[in-house]
């Protein structure tokens, strides 16, 4: 098969390497002429493990190539995916649709032959349909048909979830294109991995679906969190006692700083307002949205409270700015509202993590990089665990405790021990929810 991928961030990329892998012939495009260059020239603009040697394995074997070049790609194309950014669009909480009809159009312009137009990118219910009657109505001589391929992976584990994935969504509409679908995703089909196919609007919905309740479940925990606390609970306990229910499953029950990242907040926000514009609202995922925001702001009073209800003149290290480890992404990551909060308070803020630094330094101005948490921790009064990177997990608390001016722990991913803590020499331990 030949594929066009337009769009090359952290979904396109992968997607497109992926399917490279697969033996397919990939052409990825982007409009950011500078990531073109970098992946010509064999570089990954951002962090995922594992691409880097996948990418150059499938570029050797002569199956994959970048382009700024969209018609180029799409002309004999036999699929062409759309993988581009749906962000919350500004004022109403609404997906962002701009740059996916853009490349709608775009596509129309240059397809030749039978086309599988899918969208790949998180939209809205009829979003789909949108894009065929786009294309038809810019070509009305185009021969093609529209896919719905939502992706489900994670950033972090992104080719392990692109490889081995709990399930492919397609949505489509005739079996013409599903045939396509199925070519395309046969080396999954035929390791037995689930592959569901639905109507457009099915496979839509699924997405947001998914998404709304996985930052439920989060949110779920969360909010018990904060009722340990009151009532002398450890949630790590309850978690586990509850995970082991096999109807309620371990994962995505680990209490937090409530959650960020490239989806969730977008996609809860999109959804809410899709259910508003239907008359019918998604009280559950607002809620969720409202409780998260207040999660995020008890962080911050957790840090003050370790910070003798005061930031003035303290100085903070944080562990961690990325939304989760082992990745670069810093959207809407929790570091973004509590560290201008510290700064705003007159802290001074230390900053580590073994990735952030490059989308960091412009978005939380005023912090001080540090190449590692001993550095970062050295006369501070509070050390805060953001982020729970490998490299924060064994950390040598003695050394850390001794190096400090007061040594206080806000351990806001539960990664230590108040008992652990309080032998190494920390004086304060504060974990969430016990
Ligand atoms: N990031 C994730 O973990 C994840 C997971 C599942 C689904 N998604 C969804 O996938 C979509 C993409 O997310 P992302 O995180 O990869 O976004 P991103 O912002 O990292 O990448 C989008 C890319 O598209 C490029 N682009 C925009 N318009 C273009 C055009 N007309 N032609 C060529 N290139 C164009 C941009 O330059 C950018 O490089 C979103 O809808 C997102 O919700 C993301």
């Amino acid at each position: 098969m030949r594929i066009a991928m337009i769009g090359t961030g952290y979904v396109g990329l992968v997607s497109g390497v992926c399917f490279s892998d697969f033996g397919h012939d990939v052409i990825c495009v982007d409009k950011a002429e500078q990531k073109i260059d970098m992946l010509k020239a064999g570089q990954v603009p951002i962090y995922e493990p594992g691409l880097d040697v996948l990418m150059a394995r499938n570029v050797a074997a002569g199956r994959l190539s970048f382009t700024t070049d969209l018609a180029a790609a799409v002309d004999g194309a036999d699929a062409v995916f759309i993988a581009v950014g749906t962000p919350t669009r500004r004022g109403d909480g609404h997906a962002d649709l701009t740059y996916v009809m853009a490349a709608a159009e775009e596509i129309a312009q240059a397809v030749t032959g039978y086309t599988v137009i899918v969208t790949k990118s998180t939209v809205p219910v009829g979003t789909n349909r949108n894009v065929w009657e786009t294309v038809k109505a810019a070509n009305p001589q185009a021969e093609f048909d529209v896919a719905s391929n939502p992706e489900f992976l994670r950033e972090g584990a992104a080719i392990d979830d692109f490889m081995r994935p709990d399930r492919v969504v397609v949505g489509v509409e005739n079996d013409r294109a599903a045939e396509v679908m199925a070519e395309i995703y046969r080396p999954l089909y035929l390791r037995d991995f689930p592959i569901l196919t639905t109507d457009l609007e099915s496979a839509e919905m699924i997405k947001y679906a998914a998404n709304a309740f996985l930052a439920t479940k989060i949110t779920f925990i969360n909010e018990i969190a904060g009722l340990c606390e009151k009532v002398g609970a450890d949630v790590k306990e309850v978690s586990r006692g509850i995970g082991l229910d096999g109807r309620i499953g371990n994962k995505f029950l680990h209490a937090g700083p409530g959650y960020g990242g490239s989806c969730f907040p977008k996609d809860t926000a999109a959804l809410a307002r899709i259910g508003q514009d239907h008359a019918h609202p998604m009280q559950i995922t607002e809620t969720v949205i409202r409780v998260n925001d207040e999660i995020k702001k008890r962080m911050i009073e957790k840090i003050r409270d370790a910070c003798d209800d005061h930031f003035n003149g303290k100085t903070v290290a944080v562990l961690g700015v990325t939304f989760k480890p082992n990745t670069d992404d810093m959207r809407d990551a929790p570091s973004l509202s509590i560290v201008p909060a510290l700064i705003g308070g007159g802290a001074k803020v230390r900053v580590v993590d073994p990735q952030g630094k490059s989308e960091g330094e412009a978005l939380l101005p005023g912090v001080e990089w540090c190449d590692d948490p001993y550095i970062a921790a050295r006369g501070a009064d509070v050390v805060v665990l953001l982020t729970e990177w490998n490299e924060f997990r064994a950390l040598n608390l003695s050394e850390i405790a001794a190096s400090m001016k007061s040594a206080r722990m806000v351990d806001l991913r539960n990664i230590y021990s108040k008992t652990t803590a309080l032998k190494s020499g920390f004086e304060t331990y504060v974990g969430v929810g016990r």
